[in-house]
C-alpha cells in the first residue's frame, strides 16, 4: 500500500523537522558556496596559469567524485580533528553533524556554481568590457563595476536552480545521521514497520518544495528575458 499514512499522527512532527532540516542544509550550503564560487570563476578566467590551474583542479576534483565520497572524507577526515559540540540548533539540529554536512555540500556546490558564474561572466558582451576600458577603467574595475553586476543578474535563476538541486542532493546526508527528510523517512519506516509509505511521503515533500520552486524560477527567467529585449 503506497499511501498507508497511519504513521502520521505520531510522526508528522518528525517530518516537519526533517523538512526544515533539508531546507536549511540546501539554502545555507548554496549561500556559503556563492563567494568561493565567484572567486573560483574569476581565478579560472585569470591570465595567471598557476591561479587558473588551482581553480581548475578544485572544480575538476569536486565534479568528478561522488558527493557521498566527499561527504564521508570531510566528516571522518576533516571533522575528526575539529571537535564540534553536540548542541542542538533550534532544538533538533545537532551541530556536530550539521556543520560537516553543510561544509561538504557547500564545497561541492561551489564547484558547480563556479561554472555557472564563469558562463555568466563570459556571456556578458565583450563590448561592455571594451567600453569600460576605453572610459579609463582598469580591467579589475571594469570586471567589478560593469561585467559582474550584469553577470550576477543573469545568473540568479541558475543559482536558484542550484538550491533546488541541493534540496535533493542533501538527502545523501541521511547516511551520516543528519535528520533531514530522507533520514526521517528511514527512521519512521523502521519504527512503524511501514516499509514503503514513509518514502512515498518523503517523495511528496521533496516534490512540493522543488516543483513550485522550479516553476517560479522559470517564470522569473521569462520575465527577465522580456526585460532584456526592451
Ligand atoms: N549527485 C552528484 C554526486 O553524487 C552531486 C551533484 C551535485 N550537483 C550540484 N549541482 N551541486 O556527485
Amino acid at each position: 500500500n503506497f499511501f498507508n499514512f497511519s504513521f502520521l499522527p505520531k510522526y508528522a512532527g518528525a517530518f516537519v523537522r526533517g523538512f526544515e532540516y533539508t531546507l536549511l542544509l540546501a539554502v545555507v550550503s548554496v549561500l556559503l558556496a556563492v563567494i568561493p564560487a565567484l572567486l573560483l570563476a574569476l581565478m579560472r578566467l585569470s591570465k595567471n596559469r598557476f591561479i587558473k590551474t588551482i581553480a581548475g583542479a578544485y572544480i575538476a576534483l569536486f565534479r568528478s567524485t561522488p558527493l557521498l565520497v566527499q561527504l564521508s572524507i570531510i566528516y571522518f577526515g576533516l571533522f575528526h580533528y575539529i571537535q564540534l559540540p553536540r548542541t542542538l540548533l533550534f532544538g533538533f539540529i545537532a551541530i556536530n553533524r550539521f556543520v560537516p554536512g553543510v561544509v561538504a555540500l557547500a564545497l561541492n556546490s561551489s564547484a558547480y556554481v563556479a561554472e555557472i558564474f564563469r558562463a555568466g561572466i563570459l556571456a556578458v558582451d565583450k563590448g561592455q568590457t571594451e567600453a569600460a576600458r576605453s572610459l579609463g577603467l582598469s580591467s579589475w574595475q571594469s570586471m567589478r563595476l560593469v561585467v559582474l553586476p550584469q553577470a550576477i543578474k543573469n545568473v540568479l535563476p541558475a543559482l536558484a536552480n542550484e538550491v533546488v538541486t541541493m534540496v535533493k542532493e542533501s538527502s545523501i546526508c541521511s547516511v551520516l545521521g543528519m535528520a533531514e527528510i530522507m533520514y526521517t523517512a528511514q527512521a519512521v519506516a523502521g519504527n512503524s514497520y511501514i516499509t514503503l509509505s514513509p518514502y512515498v511521503l518523503a517523495a511528496i515533500i521533496y516534490f512540493c518544495i522543488n516543483y513550485p520552486a522550479s516553476k517560479a524560477i522559470e517564470a522569473i527567467e521569462r520575465r527577465m528575458r522580456r526585460g532584456d529585449k526592451q
